[in-house]
């Protein structure tokens, strides 16, 4: 029988709940799952692509279907290696859109046969973001129901130590 892999990419600079809630879902939905660490071109990292992958992989320990990697080339290249036949994404609000609908219509472009696949995030993630867990934590604002305990002090930590080099 053929097993149907999807790839869920991203920054996750860091991870929060919302990736969290897209991963599980597609988990749910295919064979096997790898969340790709990937690097976008037009943003500067908080955390190395190891310290984000090792962030989902404290997140996520129990789900048996899900690997994470990171991978520094073209997605479309990633999904034809590893016999990918969907990538997953999170939409939030419509902003998200016009963005993600150019990425997919590239991929597709670059390998004809992936397709992008959107889940709605959940009603409570629709305004979270990686960039405003960063933000709060800045300011010691409180980032508990944005990201897991788990991984809640490393980015605090990390924060802390960026403005102590500022
Ligand atoms: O979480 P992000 O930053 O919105 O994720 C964007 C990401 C990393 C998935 C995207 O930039 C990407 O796919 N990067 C890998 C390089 C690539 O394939 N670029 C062309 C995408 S059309």
């Amino acid at each position: 029988m053929k097993t149907s892999i999807a790839i869920c990419p991203g920054s996750f600079d860091p991870v929060t709940y919302g990736h969290l809630d897209i991963i599980e879902r597609a988990a749910n939905m295919f064979d096997k799952v790898i969340v790709v660490v990937a690097d976008n071109a037009a943003k500067n990292y908080c955390f190395t692509p190891k310290e984000r992958v090792e962030m989902i992989k404290k997140c996520i320990p129990n789900l048996k279907n899900v690997e994470i990697e990171h991978y520094s080339g073209l997605l479309a290249d990633y999904a034809a290696q590893h016999n990918a036949t969907a990538i997953i994404k999170g939409l939030r609000a419509m902003s998200d859109f016009e963005y993600e609908f150019q990425m997919a219509l590239t991929n597709k472009k670059l390998n004809p046969n992936v397709e992008t696949l959107f889940l709605t995030t959940a009603t409570q993630n629709m305004y979270l973001s990686s960039s405003m867990v960063k933000q709060i934590a800045a300011m010691n604002g409180d980032i508990s129901s944005f990201v897991p305990e788990v991984i809640k002090q490393d980015i605090i930590d990390r924060i802390v130590q960026k403005n102590n080099t500022k």
